[in-house]
């Protein structure tokens, strides 16, 4: 019944409709509107009523809305199905259950808020209620295990192209898989794999990005080095649609990576990244490299001019710019 109440209100424009109007057209005493309006409010729904005039919505609850998700879709595979949930504590674990159960590819688990969201070596993702678009992906592409950081590449580059026509945010890529803008970050990739036979067998790409968090929503020691779009864009995202975007982006370049490998989508990568033709420095497993990030390489790899002269190649891990 509150599903129809709705459909009226939006049907309405925010355009006033009074109590006599609403209870003949649902059939309703004008005291059952009364407590569904009420109902709603409690959900987050905004009303104005006027004394002879009705009532009019005002505003929706922020939330991720299934049906209008579902009804945006443009994609073929990619979030034909959504396990949707207001807390969980990793999409991330969801996902590696129902991929262990065999979803299929496109399989996208998406939640409001997460208790233990992840980031990469082992830190945790802030992923506060509401405020965020934190989601991962089943792919179940057919490629050698080396490829899998190209994965992660594909993904960026699909996010900074979706975050750029829906927002027209001067983001870009910080190899290998941080989004920025203006040297803050507003998106992360956490890519997890399982193979068998020196193949590939599925991986759960884990984005978050963050779309509408204030400055306070942040804690304290991610404040200077983090943002949100709604800060830098100085308006609230629309962040059902920005999603829709990145799916669609996403199957696209992935269609092209499967038919014709990585080389499209490098050379897309390297006219969003922010992190080649700049000194940086990264702690790996053979210790401190300082250089000059010179190239990507063909598998996706950080190729860096050390400081003695000598290259070298980075292909995991965190970068920072010197
Ligand atoms: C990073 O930059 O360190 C990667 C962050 C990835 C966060 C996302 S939020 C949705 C998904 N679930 C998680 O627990 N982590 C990823």
């Amino acid at each position: 019944m509150n599903d129809q109440l709705l459909q009226l209100f939006e049907e309405a424009e925010g355009v006033f409709l009074s109590g006599e109007e609403l209870s003949s057209r649902l059939n309703i005493s004008r005291t059952a509107i009364w407590k569904q309006i009420e109902r709603l409010r409690e959900q987050g729904y905004l009303f104005e009523a006027v004394p002879r005039k009705g009532y009019r919505l005002i505003s929706k609850p922020d939330k991720l809305e299934l049906t209008e998700l579902i009804s945006k879709l443009t994609t073929r595979s990619l979030g034909r199905t959504i396990k949707y949930f207001e807390s969980l504590d990793s999409t991330q674990n969801v996902a590696h259950q129902l991929v262990n159960e065999g979803a299929a590819e496109g399989t996208l688990v998406l939640a409001e808020r997460q208790t233990a969201g992840r980031g990469r070596m082992g830190r945790k993702w802030h992923s506060p209620k509401g405020k965020g678009i934190w989601f991962s992906l089943v792919l179940r592409p057919s490629i050698p295990l080396q490829f899998t950081p190209q994965l992660t590449l594909l993904v960026a580059v699909a996010l900074c192209r979706a975050i750029r026509s829906e927002t027209e945010l001067p983001v870009g890529i910080k190899w290998p898989n941080d989004l920025l803008i203006n040297g803050k970050k507003i998106c992360g990739i956490l890519l997890e794999s399982s193979a068998e036979d020196e193949r590939l067998k599925h991986v759960i790409a884990g984005v978050g990005i963050s779309a509408n968090l204030f400055p306070d929503d942040f804690p304290e020691e991610l404040r200077g080095v983090a943002t949100s779009l709604s800060i830098e864009a100085g308006k609230p995202i629309d962040r059902v649609q920005l999603l829709c975007r990145f799916l669609s982006e996403l199957e696209q370049l992935y269609d092209l990576y499967l038919a014709e490998g990585f080389t499209p989508i490098k050379l897309l990568w390297e006219a969003l990244n922010v992190s080649l033709h700049r000194p940086l420095r990264s702690m790996t497993p053979q210790g401190l490299i300082e250089g000059y990030a010179e190239s990507m390489d063909d598998s996706g790899a950080l190729v860096v001019r050390l400081d003695d002269g000598n290259v070298t190649k980075i292909y995991s891990g965190d970068v920072e710019f010197r």
